[in-house]
């Protein structure tokens, strides 16, 4: 589709802090503002202990997304079905968490059948040991920072670590994998978290609870600034 998947760094803003009654609106107006990727946060009341939407609404999104990209990411089990409904509905990236599927290799295996960029997502106490057989397959290696469910809660120190670890790992596989950390992200933190290693940042309550998306967006892009 010919949209750039790896600007030096990505924002990600995340619609679960958007007004859902003005969805399509909120994710022009985020593009508008600079978003490279609207991040999209799938929860099943399953895997995670909250209710977001589904294939209908990414659909919908779409025609408003512009130039960015739509990351989707799968916080439910089991994953494969709703990876081929994501495909149909226009998703760009998939992500889902591996230890939310049986067959790890499968549900990458599917994303890539569509021609989208696969990653995998891991929550704080989940083992980086997922990435031993699957980081060639991988476009994304998505690192929580909060445990997943929710908007709005405070960054887990432990992640630099994790993050440095992931960032080494790439760096030996030799291939550019984008290094995504998400939950408790703002232009406080942001800076330390690439310092360490990432690349991609998503930050939902950081964006959608301030008025002006632009300035917080480019605040975010001048922290990352040499
Ligand atoms: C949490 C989600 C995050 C969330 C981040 O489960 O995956 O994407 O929207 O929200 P903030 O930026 O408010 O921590
Ligand atoms: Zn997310």
């Amino acid at each position: 589709m010919g949209k750039n998947i790896s600007p030096q760094y990505v924002i990600a803003p995340s619609i679960l802090s958007a007004d859902f009654a003005r969805l399509g609106e909120e994710v022009a107006n985020v593009v508008a503002a600079g978003a490279d990727y609207i991040h999209f946060d799938v929860m099943d009341n399953h895997y995670v202990p909250n209710l977001t939407f589904g294939p209908a609404v990414c659909q919908a999104i779409k025609p408003y997304v512009g130039s960015a990209l739509i990351d989707v990411h799968l916080m439910v089990s089991p994953v494969d079905e709703l990876i081929h409904e994501f495909a149909k509905a226009g998703a760009d990236i998939i992500v889902f968490h591996p230890d939310a599927t049986t067959h790890i290799h499968r549900s990458i295996s599917i994303i890539k059948s569509y021609g989208l960029k696969a990653g995998l997502a891991f929550n704080p106490a989940t083992p980086l040991s997922y990435l031993d057989y699957t980081l060639d397959m991988l476009d994304v290696v998505l690192v929580m920072s909060v445990n997943p469910g929710f908007g709005g809660q405070k960054f887990i120190d432990a992640t630099y670590a994790k993050i440095t670890q992931v960032k080494n790992l790439i760096k030996n596989c030799g291939r550019d994998v984008i290094l995504q950390v998400d939950g408790g992200i703002g232009v406080n933190n942001i800076r330390s978290i690439a310092e360490v290693g990432a690349n991609a940042f998503v930050a939902g309550s950081a964006i959608f609870k301030e008025t002006d998306y632009a300035a917080v967006i480019s605040a975010m892009r001048k922290q990352l600034k040499d």
